[in-house]
């Protein structure tokens, strides 16, 4: 185990467990664990620069910083995972009037989400405390993120979807080799059996939040912001304003996290805001946090946005955390607004799946409600390639015209539309 791994503290009661006390949850009232790091001892060891000059571009550079052992897996996907690319816009920025935007791509990870960086961390996890069988619950993306990974060590993989999830994500998971179990039911209660299914057979359980590490693998994307933007950028006054879509509330609490380590680390000058999107459809969370309180109420969740369509958030508390510490905050979008910022990002090479666009259709919500200003430096994550979900991509873009294979059928068309 490794020796910066010291051990969880529940989120709710604040009680502490040492490492090899505990797997899931707290006990006494069921809080999700936040996994504690000795920052004294990393401190000792690395400075920032022994990070940053690592010449491992992936998740896998900041293992310094992660509770787990290096799970090996060298020139297999798992290695690929995080260190995605950011980019900086210009002519959008200019349209938004922002001085400063940047995308960061997470479609880019292997599996073409942001999920492939918990997933990569809870398989380490799993070598490392030898489980023979991961299962998760999953929306899709979770699923295939676990399916991919796992694959790419030679790693058993049980994942619970509903059967609605849309067709990509399903093929994506069969493709991968995974035990694929639909559910003739919603994310929820598919959620609530994995759990159960795990305990009965002895299987090692990502579910996203319930498990610690999730949150541990998701933190490395804020490490990324830290090193791709923040060390880079003259530091700004004005802190960064990140925008994120929420489901169950567990990258943004794992980006929340990896701004903090990087805090107790004496690392980071100033704590970004944080600011949480949901559809207007799924928006436990921000409910919670417009009623200025951590109490989740359940939601009967519709949203296009399949990825982010929960009722019951498993991370809703720390995730309602991750805006009010940060003095961020959360908006909620029409499924109308997600569906027009998927061509919108497209426009400038980014293809979104909807939970991805819904980050930047709050941005736009952001700057229309003058929450966000010209001087603030801005970074929107696209959580999910476009490629996942192709129907709201296609309700999103609408039909290609047809025409005869002729150039006078062509001509006609030009005379209509200019290119
Ligand atoms: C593409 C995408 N965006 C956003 C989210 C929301 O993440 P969370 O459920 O941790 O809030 C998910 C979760 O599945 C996702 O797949």
């Amino acid at each position: 185990m490794r020796n910066i791994f010291s051990g969880y503290c529940c989120s709710l009661c604040g009680t502490c467990y040492g490492p090899d006390e505990i797997q899931y949850t707290c006990p006494k009232d069921g809080g999700n664990l936040d996994v504690l790091l000795d920052t004294s001892a990393i401190n000792k060891k690395y400075r920032i620069e022994d990070i940053t000059s690592r010449t491992d571009f992936s998740l896998w550079r900041y293992a310094p910083l992660l509770p787990v052992d290096d799970p090996g897996g060298e020139g297999t996907p798992l290695r690929t995972a995080g260190w995605t690319p950011v980019y900086s816009p210009k002519e959008l920025a200019n349209k938004l009037g922002l001085q400063n935007l940047w995308i960061k791509d997470e479609g880019r990870n292997p599996t073409a989400s942001f999920k492939d960086r918990a997933s990569a961390v809870v398989v380490a996890r799993a070598r490392q405390i030898f489980a023979d069988v991961v299962v998760t619950a999953s929306t899709g993306n979770a699923g295939a993120a676990l399916a991919g990974m796992a694959a790419a060590i030679g790693q058993k993989a049980v994942i619970f979807a509903p059967k609605s999830a849309p067709p990509a994500k399903i093929a994506q998971l069969l493709i991968y080799g995974a035990k694929v179990i639909l559910v003739d039911g919603n994310y929820d209660q598919a959620f609530d059996l994995t759990v159960q299914a795990a305990n009965e057979f002895g299987w090692y359980c990502r579910n996203t939040g319930y498990n610690p590490f999730t949150a541990e693998g998701k933190k490395t994307a804020a490490f990324e912001i830290w090193e791709q933007i923040l060390l880079n950028s003259d530091a700004a006054e004005t802190p960064l304003s990140i925008f994120v879509s929420v489901g169950d509330g567990n990258i943004i609490s794992g980006i929340h996290k990896g701004f903090k380590d990087l805090a107790s680390l004496g690392w980071l000058e100033k704590m970004p805001r944080i600011f949480g999107i949901q559809s207007e459809a799924s928006a436990a969370v921000a409910n919670a946090f417009a009623a200025g309180t951590e109490q989740i109420t359940p939601v009967r969740a519709t949203t296009i946005a399949d990825s982010i369509s929960v009722d019951l958030p498993r991370d809703g508390v720390r995730a309602v955390r991750a805006a009010t510490q940060t003095g961020g905050a959360y908006l909620t979008v029409k499924d109308e607004e997600i569906l027009r910022a998927i061509p919108e990002l497209g426009r400038v090479g980014i293809f979104a799946e909807p939970a991805g666009a819904t980050a930047y259709a709050g941005l736009l919500k952001a700057l229309r409600d003058g929450k966000i200003s010209a001087e603030d430096p801005v970074v929107v994550l696209n959580t999910g390639n476009g490629l996942k979900d192709v129907r709201a991509a296609m309700q999103a873009a609408g039909e290609a015209v047809i025409i005869e294979p002729t150039m006078p059928a062509l001509k006609k068309l030009l005379q209509v539309n200019s290119i």
